[in-house]
């Protein structure tokens, strides 16, 4: 089970540092451990060095993600940070196709392939966020929204297997109308959509699923009823780290 906090564009140094003591005080991690449990803390760019380096210092076994990754290697691409970069520092995986990226900064499909390509082919673990709006819910064409965004990453992984490439994806279901909204998707809902994700697509190796949108340390039990998902990618609610150690302690 992985628990990924995603910062978004919040949190200062200050905030950063209080959180860590939080977690770093917790008597949680052995029994974490034992169940499987990962965490992992996806802060805003600036902060991903010193969110390394502090929690290397503190012991903790956390791991870093970044919010976004470039689709180009290094060069002349003013305000990039290129995969390198960030194995460069000792993150270990990346967020990607995040809906807010997609509709705010037009991230694209093919972007998300060609990102995962090079997450992949370098050994960092990408996230692929993928969920459809309340729009396509409504007319019925969740699926084929779903479809339209996993298919080409399939394809692209499938290619990447044929290079002899270690294609373990986590993708993150996170459902446009339930991000941030207090509407959580059901778990049947949640489980429906997961096993179309594992069985409507040839996968090189069999991918992990997480759910996101408006999970809460009340709610995340309900949502564990399916039990197709491997863990949870969570903005609002895990900006406490209490919240988020409360989480991780019900599931
Ligand atoms: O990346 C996290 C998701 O966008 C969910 O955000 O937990 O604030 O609904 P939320």
């Amino acid at each position: 089970m992985l628990l990924v906090a995603n910062w978004k564009m919040n949190m200062t140094r200050a905030q950063i540092n209080d959180y860590l003591d939080v977690l770093s005080a917790s008597p949680i991690w052995p029994a974490l451990e034992e169940a499987g449990i990962e965490i992992a803390l996806a802060p805003s760019s600036v902060y991903l060095d010193h969110l390394v380096r502090s929690i290397r210092e503190k012991e903790l076994p956390i791991r870093v993600v970044a919010q976004d990754v470039s689709t180009r290697t290094s060069g002349a691409f003013t305000g990039e940070i290129g995969v390198p970069n960030l194995l460069d520092i000792g993150v270990s995986g990346v967020i990607l196709g995040h809906s807010e990226r997609r509709r705010f900064f037009g991230e694209t499909d093919e972007d998300v392939c060609d990102k995962t390509d090079l997450c992949l082919r370098a050994g960092l673990m990408p996230i692929i966020c993928f969920g459809e709006s309340s729009a396509d819910r409504k007319s019925g064409r969740a699926f084929d929204v779903i479809k339209t965004q996993l298919q080409p990453v399939a394809d692209r992984a499938n290619l990447l297997r044929e290079d002899g490439v270690y294609t373990a994806l986590f993708l993150a279901y996170e459902p446009i109308w339930a991000i941030g909204s207090g509407i959580v998707a059901g778990a049947t809902d949640v489980c429906e959509v997961t096993a179309f994700g594992f069985d409507g697509f040839t996968w090189p190796e069999r991918p992990k699923f997480l759910y996101g949108g408006s999970i809460t340390s009340d709610n995340i039990v309900e949502i564990s009823a399916c039990d197709k998902l491997s863990g949870f990618l969570v903005g609002s609610s895990w900006l406490d780290p209490k919240s988020l150690l409360h989480s991780a302690q019900k599931i």
